[in-house]
């Protein structure tokens, strides 16, 4: 069947971006239909400014935490003091061309010792890891205000580029999203964000990106930063990621065997986050 693609261009014209601009072109459809143009709504989010979804602080102090070593003997640990989940590295002779995953919209609680708001992010991407310089994501950030009020939105950044928030993708705390990133070449993409539960699917198509690596895949809760500095990360209901898996460039497919199992420290050296592996495509995320 032939359908009627609207399509929808924004040219972020960045003064402070070197090299080519970003190019993106965003259609939607929703419950099957085609989402008109006028109602595909972005706001970017400048870099100096943004909500920085960024590569991991390690934290140092890792080697204190031996007992989650024990506990988790066949996962490989590893510590960030901003990322919490599956950090997968794969060899530059396989670059990474595709990363997948379902996951929740994180559902969240105040932390009583912290001031609110509070946050946390969900998000799949590539690079970011030991490509420090970029790092193509898209996810959704929830935001718990004083009075346990909370708000989700849906989110793509390809760093150290714009974030764009996704005004108009529907989406609540607790929602089962897909996120499917395939890097066609090092500086182009295409980003399919579904919301799986209320039948909202949108396909962006990005050109000229900061040039990836494609050396690793992850699948990330975050306690990111704005321009204040990083956020006060919220307690939540378990993150769930299922079905996680990335290819390569030669069609392999790797899953989270192997990966670095990310647990969140925060400044005093608690672990307040911790990925739990189930198999080598499932595994979730607790705050504790
Ligand atoms: C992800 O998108 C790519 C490119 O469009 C497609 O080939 C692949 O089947 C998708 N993966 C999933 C799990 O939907
Ligand atoms: C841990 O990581 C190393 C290096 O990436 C890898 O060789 C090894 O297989 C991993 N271990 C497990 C148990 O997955
Ligand atoms: C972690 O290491 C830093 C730098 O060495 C130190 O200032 C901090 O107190 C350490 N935290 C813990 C919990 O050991």
């Amino acid at each position: 069947m032939r359908s009627l693609i609207h399509s929808f261009a924004m040219v972020s014209v960045l003064a402070w971006s070197v090299g080519a601009e970003l190019t993106f072109v965003a259609t939607a459809r929703q419950g099957g239909r085609e989402v008109d143009r006028s109602d595909i709504k972005f706001s970017a989010i400048p870099p100096r400014q943004h909500r920085r979804h960024g590569p991991p602080y390690t934290n140092v102090n890792a080697t204190s935490h031996a007992d989650v070593n024990t506990r988790r003997d066949r996962d490989n640990v590893s510590y960030s003091g901003n990322w919490c989940g599956a950090s997968q590295h794969s060899s530059t002779s396989e670059p990474i061309s595709n990363v997948f995953a379902y996951f929740t919209a994180p559902d969240l609680t105040l932390r009583t010792e912290t001031p609110a708001p509070q946050f946390a992010a969900a998000w799949v991407g590539i690079d970011g890891a030991n490509c420090r310089k970029t790092l193509l994501q898209a996810g959704v950030t929830t935001i718990v205000n004083s009075n346990g009020g909370q708000s989700a939105s849906a989110w793509w950044e390809w760093y150290p580029e714009a974030a764009y928030t996704i005004n108009n993708l529907p989406v609540k705390p607790g929602d089962w999203l897909s996120v499917n990133i395939t890097a066609t070449t090092p500086t182009t993409a295409k980003i399919v964000i579904s919301n799986v539960q209320r039948g909202y699917m949108m396909v962006l198509t990005i050109t000229n990106g900061p040039k990836l690596c494609r050396e690793d895949a992850e699948w990330i809760v975050e306690d990111f930063y704005d321009a204040k500095g990083q956020v006060a990360f919220a307690s939540f209901s378990d993150v769930w990621f299922q079905e996680a898996q990335a290819t390569t460039v030669n069609g392999k497919k790797i899953g989270i065997d192997g990966a670095a199992m990310v647990h969140l420290q925060d400044p005093d050296g608690d672990v307040v986050c911790t990925p739990w592996k189930y198999d080598n495509s499932i595994f979730v995320v607790s705050s504790h």
